[in-house]
């Protein structure tokens, strides 16, 4: 009797293991799929508007066009991290998440901001950077243009998709929006005077108005908000290559590369224009 009843408890035991392991090893699964996924095809493949300098932006090298910025190189730096080739896949900004959503890319980094609404969809890496929001104006219309109220019954340009679109609504509700796909064609669209004004974030700002002498900061004062911070958006459930990619820009900020990526390409944008 006492043999037959160990027999079972063994033989329950030995299932009890199994069925733990078992669900150890899918749950396992799981969390590295993404990551195995990018492993296995041997490439990373990166969804981006490349209109926003100096984050991501066409330039000519050696008589080529290739898409340069901070975010190209911090992409180049997680493909040599986890050993894979990697491939920008450029569209309009209100494109990229969509894109990733239907796994066209493997991963989105666009100076995108990790908004509380795109996080119900999306995984977000870490914060990257994080530039607070600004009014561009013409030079000649600076002296008008000093505040919110100033700004009422205006055309206030913000690219199409972007979180720019909703502090035009919020902070500027008496102006006009204007949505335009991509960020250089807001620029000419200010410059020709058929928008007074345009929503930008400092950094990208500072870039287009060091290469447009005729464009500066306006003096109002926008509210900007961590959520606004720039991530690298993951399909939801990314498990490791989430952490692997955190991994990297707690590396890359703490030994000051991001800053670095940024002053680079911060310099070639404005050498791109000098041409
Ligand atoms: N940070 C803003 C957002 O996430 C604008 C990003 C635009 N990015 C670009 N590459 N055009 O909505």
């Amino acid at each position: 009797m006492k043999k037959i009843l160990s027999g079972v408890a063994a033989v329950a035991l030995l299932f009890m293991l199994g069925a733990c392991g078992g669900s150890q090893k899918s749950e396992g699964d799981s969390q590295s799929k993404a990551l195995d996924a990018v492993k296995d095809a041997g490439v990373l493949k990166v969804g981006m508007s490349a209109d926003f300098a100096p984050f991501e932006f066409h330039s000519m090298v050696d008589g080529k066009d290739k898409i340069v910025g901070a975010d190209v190189d911090l992409a180049n730096a997680i493909a040599d991290d986890l050993g894979v080739d990697i491939e920008f896949m450029d569209m309009e900004f209100n494109a990229v998440l969509s894109s990733l959503e239907q796994g066209k890319v493997d991963i989105a980094i666009s100076g995108i901001s990790a908004t509380p609404e795109r996080k119900k969809s999306f995984d977000f890496s870490d914060n990257y950077y994080n530039p607070p929001q600004k009014v561009i104006v013409n030079k000649k219309n600076a002296d008008k243009f000093t505040s919110v109220d100033s700004l009422k019954g205006k055309k206030v340009g913000a690219q199409k998709g972007s979180v720019q679109e909703d502090v035009v609504k919020q902070q500027l509700p008496d102006a006009q929006m204007v949505s335009v796909a991509k960020v250089p064609n807001l620029i000419i669209e200010l410059n020709q005077g058929s928008i007074d004004a345009l929503v930008v974030e400092e950094t990208v700002g500072a870039s287009y108005i060091s290469q447009n002498p005729d464009l500066q900061f306006a003096d109002i004062d926008l509210k900007s908000s961590k959520d606004e911070a720039y991530s690298i958006a993951l399909p939801k459930d990314s498990g490791t290559l989430k952490t692997e990619i955190d991994k990297i820009i707690k590396k890359l900020n703490d030994s000051g590369k991001i800053e670095e990526f940024v002053q680079k390409n911060i310099e070639l944008a404005n050498k791109n224009a000098d041409k």
